[in-house]
Parts: C-alpha cells; structure tokens; sequence
C-alpha cells in the first residue's frame, strides 16, 4: 500500500566540498532508499540543504578574512552542483541562511518560548578579552571531559563522539588566540530537554527496541542513562538566526537548533515552489520520517530534535534514524584539514560518466555496522571485477547475441524446461530478498542480491551455452536468448535505486516502452514484461575498465598532500 515519506539527509555543513565520507554515511544510502520508496509507488520527499550556520563557518570567513555569507554562498552552490552531477535525487535542496528558513526557525523558537519549554539561564561563559568575544562551541578547545582528548571543542568531543556543555571542558583555551579565557556574564535559553526523559525512554528504549539500529539505540541508551539536562539553544555570536526576543542582540539559535528546523523549512520551500501542503510531510501521523546521518549526529536527531518536536506539538516524531559509522580512506580517517579526503567535485573532474562506479562500492562496502575503509584498488577491482566483468559482460553478451542470431527483435519464449524455471524462481527470490533489505535499511545487502542477480544470468548463459546449439536446436536457443533478456530487464530496474544513470542506459538498450507496466511493480505483476518481437538497441558498454595508471595517479595524488 502505498504511504507518504519524508526522507531527510543530514544538512552538510557549508565550509567545504562533498567527501565519500558524506556520501558513503548519508548521501548514497538515502538517495536509494528514496529512489526505491519512489518507484514502489509511495508519496516521497526527499530533502535536503546547506547548513550555513555555526562556528566553523566563522571561523572559515575568519580565517580568510571574508564574511561568513561569502564563505557559505561560495561552497552551497559547489554542493549543490556536486550532488546533483552525482545522481542524488533531492526534491529540495534549500539552506539555512535563506529567509524562509530564519522565519521557521524563529517562529519554532517562539512557539517553544511561549509553551514554556525553556529555561532562562544567566551564567558565566568564556569570554576572549583579546578578541572581545564569547567562545561558543568550536570557538573553545580543551581536555575531553570524557575520554582525556585534549583537542575537544567547546561542545562536541571528536575523538568519543561525546556532545557536552562548554564548561565541562578540562583546560579550556581560545581557538582564536590560544589564550586562557576569562568568564563573563550572559543569558542563555535552554531547552528542558530532562522533563523529555520519560518520554524519550520509552519511545526510544521500549517502542524501538529491536527496530532501530544497535549502534543508534546504544548511543540513545548511553544517553538516557546519564540523565538528560537542559541544554543551551542560544549562542553569543553575530552569524546564525536571531534570536527573536527584544534586547537580544549579538545572540542567535545554536546551530543545532536551528539546522534541523531546516529540514522543515526545506520542505516549505519545496511545497511553495511546487504548488503542495508541507504540512501533509510533518503533521500527519500517517507519515514516516526518517532521518539519514552520520553516527556523530545520533544524539540531535534522536535526543534532541524530537524533544523539540514534541515541545513543539503539532509535528510527527521519525520513525527511523538509521545512522551510519564513518568510512576511512586508505586506512586514514577521512581529515578535511589535512586533505585526507576524495573529494566530489574532484571525483566527478577526474572520472568523468563513472558515477555509478563510486555509488556502487560505497553502497557494497557501506560502514553500516562498523567503520570501513574505502581504497582506490577496491576500487578499481570493485569495477573491474564485477561491474565490468559481471554486470556490464552479462549485458552486453545477450544483447550481442539478440542482435546476431535475431537481427535485435527478441525471440519467442517456447517451453521452458526445469533450468529454466529454476533460473526464474532464483530471480524473483532476489527481487523479494531486495525489497526486504531496502525496506529495511541494508542496502549493502541489497547492493550485493542485486549483484547476484547478474551473477545468476552470466551462469545461465554459461550453462546453457547457446553458441554451441543455434546450429542443432534453434528453437532451444530463442527460449534461452529470452529468458536472459527478461534476466536483462529485472537488471534495468532493481540496478535503478544503486546504480540509476547505468538503469537509464541499460532500459535504452532494451528500448524500454514508455508504459505503466515496466518498471518494479510491473515486474511483480507481469510474468514477463519483454515480448515476442520487441525490437531491442544497439549493444552499447556499460562500464569500461580502470587502469592501474589511473588509480596510482588518484594514490598519489593523497600521498602529495601527506
Ligand atoms: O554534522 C553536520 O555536518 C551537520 N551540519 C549536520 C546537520 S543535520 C541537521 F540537523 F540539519
Ligand atoms: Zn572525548
């Protein structure tokens, strides 16, 4: 039955190009479940956009001496452009410095102020006499209250993942100058995230157990039990939303506060360009929300932010966060400071039309339950090996054949004999296992039935070996030629969640018809969507292989910046 979703995809932060690591945690697997929700016939919106906000922004535009607007407005468009050459099928890509988003976010805020949701604190908070500044979050770095790290920033440690108040910080100094800090008297707002404990407890810890992830429900348990606090949704800075109180200049929401109103603010600005009611997406209980992150995101996305949607009450709570583990390179972990990275835009330069190639082994090789490390000679054998060697040879071998022995037209499909109904049933097995797995958040698993799929046509052409009968048993060979065709066709639409610009190729070679019935519920439907006499495109490669040559220039291309 077909249902109504919101796929949200974390916002990236708009101080620097896309990397695998964000694709591979965030990117790539939303963009296949959406791709996968779309074609199963549901109400999907998939939405997305530049977080703009924060410190590390301002302490970019510091850096370079620009304003935070140059800085963010230099990397949003860099952004958009990338994902959007990467296949990534945003309904909405918006970002946060946008008026339509200040005004949700400030409206939120006042919903929250009025409902009596936070708390106003005057306390003491670091204060840079040189700069004549607060410190906030990145602004501050000290010892890890946690783990010992001694480079943890003000409000989120990067070496234990653990999210904690500037002041519990051992050590504390400016990020700015290095000096030791002074303290200074400031109002804060913060939200009542302890009176959300009973609440969160039994939504996350009863209601979800067994459905969500370990990893996510473990960190939300670790959570739990050390006792939530409120929490400081204001900062002292001049770059952010501001605060929508009188007498409150020079503050504005904390980033965290107001990044995942964008996904609200996303769908807003999708709705009013698009002729929809965004509230059909976020109010109705009908509707599932599912947010896809990186692990170092859990605790906002499923501590903090529902909390906020709760004290807000008019708006659904997600359904799912199935947050990913990280993806190292090259053994490494990915470093944006120490250009330990591949970046997108320098990918899509360097391997022009091969998309589909990075998709595919980020997806195959996905950090779901662990960290992972992507290579550039998995890669390269990735493509090679089963991309080239399985899929694209399946491919091309039946459509060459079609085109010898029947001039394109496909054959009839006459008897079919136990090899091939066995051949069959394994087909519509894989069909059935990866709308199990997709449905469920394992599209690595997915990614590889899906493989399987080519696997299971190569042997049947290997087995069958129709080259050796066309002379003594043609009749025998047409049903081969067609049952490999329909193996073709199940191809060109389970590949489309994975793998959509080779889908594309792969429905124009078999000359796809513009009708309701091919595609993925047809296939379910229909025996058989190919015809007797359906005239088929000319062979065309769907991948090529990758040199040595080009990897080792991609290896040191790492190596110079190291
Ligand atoms: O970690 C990050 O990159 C954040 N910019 C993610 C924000 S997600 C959301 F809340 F918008
Ligand atoms: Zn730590």
């Amino acid at each position: 039955m077909s249902k109504t979703y919101t796929i949200t995809a974390a916002l990236p932060y708009t101080n620097g190009p896309i990397h695998i690591g964000h694709l591979s945690g965030v990117y790539v697997p939303a963009d296949i479940y959406a791709r996968y929700l779309r074609i199963m016939g549901n109400d999907v919106i998939y939405i997305c956009g530049s977080d703009e906000h924060g410190v590390p922004i301002t302490i970019k535009a510091k850096k370079e001496k620009k304003t935070p607007q140059e800085i963010v407005d230099r990397y949003h468009m860099n952004i958009k452009k990338s994902f959007s050459d990467f296949g990534i099928s945003f309904d909405n890509y918006s970002r946060t410095s946008s008026k339509i988003h200040h005004e949700t976010a400030s409206t939120f805020f006042l919903k929250l102020l009025q409902n009596n949701s936070f708390k106003e604190l005057t306390s003491e908070q670091f204060y840079d006499e040189i700069e004549e500044q607060f410190l906030p979050d990145r602004f501050l770095i000290g010892t890890c209250p946690k783990c010992g790290f001694e480079e943890s920033y003000g409000d989120q440690c990067e070496k234990c993942g653990t999210s904690h108040n500037s002041s519990d910080l051992i050590n504390p100094k400016s990020s700015i100058t290095g000096n030791k800090p002074s303290l200074k008297s400031t109002k804060h707002w913060y939200l009542k995230l302890d009176e959300f404990q009973a609440f969160l407890e039994k939504w996350i810890l009863e209601d979800n157990k067994g459905l969500w992830k370990s990893n996510v429900y473990g960190q939300c348990k670790s959570w739990l039990e050390d006792g939530l606090k409120p929490r400081a949704v204001t900062r002292d800075l001049n770059w952010g939303v501001p605060v929508p109180v009188k007498d409150s200049d020079g503050k504005v929401l904390y980033v965290w506060f107001d990044a995942p109103i964008g996904y609200i603010s996303s769908t807003k600005e999708w709705a009013n360009n698009n002729n929809q009611n965004w509230e059909k997406y976020w109010k109705d209980d009908k509707t599932e929300l599912i947010h896809f992150i990186g692990k170092d995101n859990i605790v906002f996305h499923c501590i903090i932010f529902p909390s906020m949607l709760k004290a807000h009450g008019d708006f659904i709570i997600p359904k799912n966060v199935p947050a990913n583990e990280f993806l190292n390179l090259e053994g490494s972990k990915i470093s944006t400071s120490k250009n330990w990275a591949v970046w997108l835009p320098e990918f899509l330069k360097d391997f022009p039309g091969k998309q589909d190639v990075l998709r595919y082994v980020l997806t195959i090789n996905a950090p779901e339950n662990k960290d992972n490390d992507f290579t550039w000679k998995d890669f390269q054998n990735r493509n090679n090996g089963e991309l080239v060697a399985i899929l694209g040879n399946f491919i091309n071998r039946v459509v060459v054949l079609t085109k010898k022995y029947y001039e394109s037209l496909v054959p009839s499909k006459n008897e079919l004999n136990d090899a091939d109904k066995v051949v069959l049933t394994r087909v519509n097995q894989s069909i059935d296992k990866i709308e199990n797995l997709l449905g469920n958040f394992k599209f690595r698993d997915g990614c590889s039935e899906f493989m399987n799929i080519a696997r299971i046509g190569n042997k049947y052409l290997a087995d069958e070996e129709p080259w050796k009968i066309i002379k003594e048993d043609p009749e025998r060979v047409k049903t081969v030629i067609f049952i490999s065709l329909h193996i073709a066709s199940v191809l060109a639409i389970v590949s489309e969640p994975f793998i959509p610009f080779t889908s594309k190729k792969i429905k124009n070679i078999l000359n796809f018809i513009n009708d309701s019935n091919w595609n993925w519920i047809g296939l379910k439907e229909n025996d058989f969507l190919i015809t007797e006499n359906h005239q088929i495109n000319e062979p065309e490669l769907l991948f090529n292989r990758i040199e040595d040559s080009e990897i080792q220039l991609q290896i040191d291309k790492l190596k110079k910046n190291n």
